[in-house]
């Protein structure tokens, strides 16, 4: 007899969803976590502490920048960052709370302790051996390391260290200018560091549409990052006190020499102890566990779910591949619409996109057309200094059915989810610019991209 139905190794956003789900299902459902809180990298050292210093440092931009604009004179405010950081660390306990508060809830049991997969059906945790009819692999990415450089989570971090300073450093290398080393290079840039962007290719945020990717690298600009485009990193290490960065750009080797380096450029499966491999289990060219339609890897009562599996490495698709598989488990039938997930860059603006890209439409030889519409023109971003940044639809020339959306402006991260659902719809852009949207809302720019599509944006 097996001690549960299903347990999941990791608690990130895809084990504790999955978690939840199976239980909500009626299946006996634990969850094997070894940090000492859950929600997985997510919760403890990735979105949501991010978020709560993209929050920070954006209030102190506002309060530096804007209030007296406003005519609010408050003096000039200055950072306490361990108390920037305490925040952070309240931010996180409430979320890892109400994860444990969650599976109680529901009857998830926690396994606590570091899960091994020592044969069929078992699990072992710390030496004891539980039973399961299913297992779910849902343990997450690690920061994949870069050749020549030391990272020691002080002077030379991953996004990990770069969380957790000590205090606010002078001057910052980043390397890579994709999501992480965007986001937390503007965090520190708006606190009043000095960050210099490394990045090997010739544009930021690799695989974004090319044309919000420019107009995003202008506003970063705008706000005092520095760009070192094409640029090669060789190395990294740590000179007494500070660290010292070579890259290589053409046939010239440069060295840079900053208080912290920040270390982005990208995150690969974790599977370390897992025991996935004495199983037979297979892996893709790329280290990622293989999984059928249904995440069933090649070992028969295995599954395997979010950044361990292939595909975009994000917290919502793992949670939709979480809520599937518990479905899948259960005999019903999971899916998961991989054409309708959104990407959200939580800077400020911030800038989202969901489905194709031009880049992509040319080249599939789709004939698409394109609705364009500037935050220029909304009233509501203009009260509040977020006129920068523009949305923009692409829709099927012929059919008019919505292809994609990218944006870059005020809430792009909440308004994307209008062409999220409008996309699951099947829908065209003529329905979304006949849906009446409140007034003043950003929400009216998505419509004006969507009627640019037709007869004409009327506030262009
Ligand atoms: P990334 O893959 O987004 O960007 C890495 C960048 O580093 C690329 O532009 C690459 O060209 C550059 N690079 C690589 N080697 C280099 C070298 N030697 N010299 C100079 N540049 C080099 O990786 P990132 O930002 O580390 O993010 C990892 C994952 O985490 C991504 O899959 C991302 O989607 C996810 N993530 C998502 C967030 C969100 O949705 N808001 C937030 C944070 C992470």
């Amino acid at each position: 007899m097996s001690d549960y139905d299903v347990i999941i190794i990791g608690s990130g956003p895809g084990g504790y969803v999955c978690a939840i789900r199976c239980a909500q299902l009626g299946l006996k459902t634990a969850c094997v976590e070894g940090r000492e809180t859950l929600g997985g990298t997510c919760l403890n050292i990735g979105c949501i502490p991010s978020k709560a210093l993209l929050h920070a440092s954006h209030s102190y931009h506002e309060a530096t920048h804007n209030f007296t604009k406003m005519g609010i004179n408050a003096g000039a405010p200055k950072i306490d960052f361990k108390q920037m950081q305490a925040y952070k660390d309240d931010v996180i306990g409430q979320n890892t709370k109400g994860i444990e508060f969650l599976f109680k809830k529901n009857k998830v049991d926690w396994i606590k302790g570091w899960g091994s997969i020592t044969g069929a059906g078992e699990v072992t945790v710390d030496g004891t051996v539980h039973k399961a009819k299913n297992i779910v692999i849902a343990s997450g990415s690690e920061p994949s390391a870069l050749k020549g450089v030391e990272v020691d989570e002080k002077t030379i971090v991953t996004s990990t260290g770069a969380l957790a300073l000590g205090k606010i450093p002078k001057s910052m290398i980043v390397i890579g200018a994709g999501v992480i080393g965007l986001e937390m290079g503007s965090v520190y840039a708006r606190l009043g560091t000095e960050v210099t962007v490394v990045e090997y290719l010739d544009h930021v945020t690799p695989g974004a549409d090319k044309e919000v990717g420019k107009a995003f690298q202008r506003l970063l600009k705008k706000q005092g990052l520095k760009f070192i485009m094409g640029a090669a990193v060789q190395s990294a290490k740590k000179v007494k006190t500070k660290a010292e960065l070579v890259y290589k750009k053409g046939d010239k080797e440069e060295t840079l020499s900053a208080d912290v380096v920040l270390v982005a450029t990208g995150r690969k499966p974790f599977m370390d102890g897992l025991g996935f491999d004495a199983m037979g289990g297979a892996l893709t060219d790329r280290g990622q566990i293989n999984v059928d339609a249904n995440w069933r890897t090649n070992v028969d009562g295995i599954f395997a779910i979010g950044d361990v599996i292939a595909g975009p490495m994000l917290a919502h698709k793992a949670e939709d591949e979480g809520m599937a598989v518990a479905e899948v488990i259960a005999g019903k039938h999971g899916h998961v619409n991989y054409g309708v997930i959104p990407g959200v860059i939580y800077t400020s603006p911030e800038v989202a996109s969901v489905g194709a890209t031009e880049e992509q439409l040319k080249e599939q030889g789709v004939d698409y057309k394109v609705g364009k519409f500037s935050f220029m023109g909304n009233g509501r971003a203009k009260a509040v200094f977020m006129g920068d940044g523009f949305v923009k639809l692409l829709a099927d020339a012929r059919t008019d059915q919505i292809l994609g959306c990218h944006l870059i402006g005020p809430a792009a991260g909440d308004l994307i989810h209008e062409i999220c659902v409008a996309m699951e719809f099947g829908a065209s852009a003529q329905d979304v610019a006949m849906t009446c949207h409140a007034h003043p809302t950003f929400s009216e720019a998505v419509r004006e991209a969507a009627l640019a599509c037709g007869d004409g944006a009327i506030h262009a």
